[in-house]
């Protein structure tokens, strides 16, 4: 088939030697109140994580981690001991930047913590899917009263493990799956829910978000992986548990576009949301439209 002329790449030739090219974009319906969000302080993730005195010792802790084959967060502790994320047989970096948690971090923590009144302390907080524990960890770093759960126990034993290299006792991991998670369960409701790279793990996620919302009184904090195409898409793609970061269960998972995602938030009727904006400092997913995330007032 004959290439179009005024394709971007046709287009790009003539720009390139004036130093000019022709991005994709994809657009965004937003929906709710329209209103841009406010752009917070902003704040770096607690790293390398603390470790007082009288915890495991270094030994123990290399112990631990050995015992992955798989580490999904570089975990790194006050005095030098860290660990890269990697799989013993695809190689280091799963998430294929050393920064990769950091960059997500600033990119919408800040937002997450201005839903709050600008502190977590003593907010109630869920890690939906929480795998190894870095968000509840930096939460209850924060001071919040954590929950989290997630679907693999061998991750939840690491994440209980970190917790007591860190000597937190404000976060409570347990074993569940995502259909299982109801308020009565989790002792209640909570001021921010996060749902974060798992709703793309679903085969259902207009009854995923409605969970979601069902949890929070205030906020939920979405962030998903994304089909990178205009019109509300949602891309169905085979989901294999060989790997800690897919689904539990193999099975078919929906991966929604933008749109897609606004047009759910509308449909579960959302107060109001907005996509947190991407800055040029965060990851490379989000800048190439694979990944995004939206602050949602239940
Ligand atoms: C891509 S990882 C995301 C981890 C973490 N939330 C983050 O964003 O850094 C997806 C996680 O969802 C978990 N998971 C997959 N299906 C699940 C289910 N049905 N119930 C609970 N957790 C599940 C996986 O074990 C994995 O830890």
């Amino acid at each position: 088939m004959k290439k179009s002329a005024l394709s971007r790449h046709g287009i790009n030739r003539f720009l390139k030697p004036l130093g000019l090219e022709l991005q994709r974009t994809y657009s965004s319906s937003h929906g709710g109140s329209g209103e841009a969000l406010t752009e917070p302080p902003s704040l770096d993730p607690i790293w390398p994580l603390p470790r007082p005195t009288g915890g495991p010792s270094d030994d123990q802790i290399r112990g631990v981690f050995e015992k992955h084959d798989t580490l999904l967060y570089p975990y790194r502790f006050e005095g030098g001991l860290a660990f890269l994320d990697a799989h013993r047989e695809l190689g280091p970096r799963i998430a294929g930047d050393p920064d990769y948690f950091a960059k997500r971090f600033r990119h919408f923590m800040p937002y997450v913590v201005a839903s709050q009144g600008g502190s977590l302390e003593g907010k109630r907080v869920l890690d939906i899917a929480c795998s190894a524990g870095y968000w509840s960890i930096q939460c209850a770093l924060l001071g919040a009263e954590v929950v989290a759960f997630e679907a693999r126990p061998e991750q939840i034993e690491l994440a209980n493990f970190v917790k007591t290299v860190v000597g937190l006792n404000n976060v409570e991991f347990s074993v569940l799956d995502f259909w299982d998670m109801t308020p009565e369960r989790l002792g209640g409701k909570f001021d921010i829910v996060l749902n974060l790279g798992i709703l793309y793990h679903l085969a259902k996620p207009i009854e995923a978000l409605e969970r979601t919302m069902a949890m929070a009184r205030s906020h939920v904090l979405l962030d998903t992986a994304v089909y990178p195409a205009n019109g509300p898409l949602l891309f169905l793609q085979w989901d294999d548990p060989d790997d800690i970061r897919m689904a539990a269960d193999a099975g078919v998972a929906a991966l929604p576009s933008k749109e897609a995602v606004e047009m759910m938030l509308k449909h579960v009727k959302a107060k109001d949301w907005s996509e947190i904006p991407v800055t040029s400092n965060a990851p490379d997913r989000y800048l190439n439209h694979e990944q995004a995330s939206w602050l949602i007032s239940v």
